[in-house]
C-alpha cells in the first residue's frame, strides 16, 4: 500500500513524536490513546523506539483502518499492549482512561469527515477530484455556521479530556500531498481552525493563567499548559 517514499514520511513523523513521546513517557503504566489513528503508520512508529510498555489505543471511527493498523503493527511484535475503540467522536462520548492522547494531523479529516457527513458525500470521492477537495475546502471555510460550531464541538471534546487530566498533544502540518501540489489552502483553513480552537479552548478554560507559556520545542511550536501538562502544539 505504500512505497519507500511513504515510508521515510512516516519515519520523519515518528521521529518528531518519538522526541516529544520519550520525554513524558515517565510511567511504566503510561496508557496512550492514537487519536484518530487512521491506517499509516506513524505514532506506534515511534513507541516501537522507546520503552513503552502499557496499553496503546487506537481509537477511529473506521473499522478497516483499525484493523489494519493493529495488524501492521503486530507484524513488529510490540511489546505493549494493542487495544481499539471504534468511535466517531461527534457523535460519541469517549471512554476509557488514558494518560497521554496524541493527535496527529486529526484537524482535516475531522472538518472534512464531518463536512461530508452532513452533506451525503462520500469522502473518499474528494480525494479523486482534486477541484472537488479544493471547492470542498472553500466551502467548509465560507460557511461559519458550520466552522465556528465545529470548533466548538471539538473545543468540548478537548476540554473533557484536560479535565480529565489526560495530556492532550495535538499536531497539524502541511501533509505532503498538499506540499507537492502545493495545495496550501486546508492547511491554512486547518490553521485557522487550530487558532479559534486554542483561542476558545484559553477563554473556557485557562482564563488569565499565566503558566500558558507559547514556546518552541525542536521543530515543533507549541503551547504548553503547566499545570495540567498539556501542550498543544504543530509543526513550524
Ligand atoms: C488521515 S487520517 C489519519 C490521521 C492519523 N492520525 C495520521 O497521522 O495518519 C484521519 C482519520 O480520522 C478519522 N476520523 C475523521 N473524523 C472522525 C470522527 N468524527 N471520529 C472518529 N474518527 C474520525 C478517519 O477515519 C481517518 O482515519
Amino acid at each position: 500500500m505504500f512505497n519507500r517514499f511513504h515510508l521515510d514520511y512516516y519515519q520523519r513523523i515518528a521521529d518528531n513524536w518519538y522526541s516529544i513521546l520519550q520525554t513524558i513517557l515517565v510511567s511504566d503504566k503510561t496508557t496512550i490513546c492514537d487519536f484518530l489513528c487512521g491506517w499509516a503508520p506513524k505514532i506506534w512508529l515511534s513507541l516501537l523506539e522507546t520503552n513503552f510498555r502499557w496499553t496503546y489505543y487506537l481509537l477511529d471511527k473506521k473499522d478497516e483502518f483499525l484493523s489494519e493498523a493493529k495488524d501492521m503493527l503486530a507484524i513488529f511484535e510490540p511489546t505493549f499492549d494493542i487495544d481499539i475503540i471504534q468511535k466517531d467522536i461527534i457523535k460519541e462520548k469517549i471512554w476509557g482512561k488514558f494518560d497521554i492522547v496524541v493527535a496527529n494531523h486529526v484537524i482535516d479529516d475531522i472538518l472534512l469527515e464531518y463536512y461530508c457527513d452532513i452533506k451525503w458525500i462520500d469522502s473518499s470521492s474528494i480525494y479523486d477530484d482534486w477541484d472537488l477537495f479544493m471547492k470542498v475546502w472553500e466551502d467548509i471555510y465560507s460557511d461559519n455556521v458550520f466552522f465556528s460550531s465545529l470548533v466548538e464541538k471539538v473545543s468540548c471534546i478537548f476540554i473533557e479530556m484536560i479535565n480529565n487530566d489526560w495530556y492532550l498533544l495535538i499536531s497539524q502540518y502541511l501533509w505532503h500531498i498538499e506540499e507537492n501540489f502545493n495545495m496550501r489552502r486546508s492547511d491554512e483553513i486547518c490553521r485557522i481552525f487550530i487558532d479559534n480552537l486554542i483561542n476558545l479552548l484559553i477563554q473556557k478554560w485557562f482564563e488569565s493563567r499565566p503558566d500558558i507559556v507559547d514556546s518552541v520545542y525542536k521543530n515543533l511550536s507549541f503551547f504548553y499548559f503547566s499545570d495540567k501538562e498539556i501542550y498543544i502544539l504543530h509543526k513550524n
